[in-house]
């Protein structure tokens, strides 16, 4: 029996770490070897915390572009405010801007600079699992990485700059402009393939993160998935499921994942449900400002959604009624059986697609119906009075009374300064 050899992250990163002893000669490497043939994955590495001056290889067999730290000070105006374009958990995003001139066959682009946060909760592992995994897996629906940096105990990742940002910002943020039922749709299909692409892989990926803030949306709202820090590979040969230790996001994390640590590509559908209704209803997975019964979304709409009359009343009055109603009900339809509390009844991803697909082309889009929205000091839900004006059911008609996605300008999106205490130096970066 073949013995496997254990890869080291020096294989890898040779710019990151110190040799330990001799020099590596490059020609013999391991992952150039298995790179062309199978896609390493983290349990291949054995950890080593050695640092390394030493900036000048590149990552070996796959297209990323390996940066200085100096050379995305320049591109983001030395992580300039003006620049800001987010922050999670790994720290804070900014836009920069790459050609060729900054290194030899990078496309003219914008890009998306995340900077780890040195003061934060993730660290270089959740960089090294990004790096590993968007480094190989390329896919419409995937967010491109286009390279990274690992300098010192600097780390930061350098991705496709995606003109709408995240779902979320789409979504929830407060003077956003709704988006219309057909981009939803739109939108679900596209990071339902991102998520198919990834569990029906030769060697499959458990996404783990999947939430809104994690779907990004290109100028033309299609949506791609970012941020594998928490990623995993699927269970091989006769295994069911991998064993973790929890972690996701609350409100999108699947029942017996949270019960018993147990992971599987079923796991990712429950969430896949959780988006699913969000979209369909404007709220969020998780909200703490509406009472303790509304706050988790999953466990307060699923009752719900067998039945149209009730669903119909939690459907998102931002959609200002236009809506196929056949395609809400498919789609309540199948968030129902995503967020089935038995991960064998619901369905495989494939399977949510074949379902999702017909419903971005349904023509029966209610026009004319007029829906306010009240707020109540007392809590933040939204008392929806509809009147309906002049209710048609335009079969055969193309959606015109839906806004058009076209309509939507770049200034939709307005970057998140409410983190409002931010410091380029609050980051530790070490200044040159
Ligand atoms: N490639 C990108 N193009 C454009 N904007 C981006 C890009 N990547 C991230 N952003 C912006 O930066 C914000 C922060 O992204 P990030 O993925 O770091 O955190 P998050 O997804 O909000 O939170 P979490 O840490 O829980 O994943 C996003 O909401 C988005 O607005
Ligand atoms: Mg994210």
């Amino acid at each position: 029996m073949a013995v496997k050899k254990k890869v080291r992250w020096q294989d890898y990163f040779p710019n990151c770490f110190k040799p330990e002893g001799p020099k590596p000669d490059p020609k013999k490497s391991v992952l150039k070897q298995q790179a062309s043939f199978q896609r390493i994955s983290l349990s291949d590495l054995s950890s080593s915390t050695v640092l390394s001056e030493d900036l000048s290889a590149s990552l070996v067999g796959s297209n990323l572009h390996v940066f200085t730290l100096q050379e995305l000070k320049v591109i983001t105006q030395n992580f300039s405010p003006s620049n800001f374009l987010g922050e999670g958990g790994f720290g804070p995003v900014y836009k920069g801007f790459v050609d060729d001139k900054l290194k030899a066959g990078l496309k003219a682009q914008p890009v998306a600079v995340k900077l780890l946060d040195l003061d934060g909760s993730q660290g270089h592992r959740e960089w090294l699992t990004e790096v590993i995994y968007l480094g190989q897996l390329r896919h419409p629906n995937l967010v491109k990485l286009i390279g990274y940096c690992c300098e010192e105990e600097h780390r930061l990742l350098v991705y496709e700059y995606m003109a709408r940002g995240s779902l979320e910002n789409q979504l929830f943020r407060r003077f956003s402009v709704s988006l219309p039922w057909p981009t939803r749709m739109k939108i679900a299909i596209g990071a339902a393939k991102g998520l198919a692409f990834l569990h029906e892989a030769e060697k499959p990926v458990i996404f783990r993160d999947f939430k809104a803030s994690n779907i990004l949306l290109d100028s033309d709202f299609t949506a791609k998935l970012s941020d594998f820090g928490l990623a995993k590979d699927g269970p091989e040969g006769d295994d069911t499921h991998v064993s973790t230790r929890v972690m996701g996001t609350q409100g999108y994390a699947a029942p017996e994942y949270i019960l018993t640590g147990h992971l599987t590509a079923a796991s990712d559908v429950y969430s896949f449900g959780v988006l699913l209704l969000e979209l369909l209803t404007g709220r969020k997975s998780l909200d703490k400002t509406r009472s303790q019964r509304e706050q988790n979304l999953a466990e307060w709409a699923r009752p719900m959604l067998k039945s149209p009359r009730k669903f119909g009343r939690i459907i998102d009055p931002r959609l200002e009624g236009q809506y196929s109603e056949l395609g809400v009900q498919k789609a309540a339809e199948l968030a129902y059986h995503c967020l089935s509390h038995r991960p064998k009844l619901r369905p495989i991803i494939s399977e949510v697609i074949k379902v999702l697909e017909p419903l971005k082309d349904l023509e029966d889009l209610q026009i004319g119906t007029f829906v306010f929205a009240v707020s109540t000091d007392s809590d933040n839900s939204s008392k929806e009075i509809a009147k309906k004006k002049e209710l048609h059911h335009h079969r055969n008609r193309p959606s015109e009374g839906a806004k058009s996605p076209l309509s939507f300008t770049e200034n939709a999106r307005q970057h998140d300064h409410s983190k409002g205490s931010y410091s380029p130096a609050n980051y530790r970066l070490k200044r040159s």
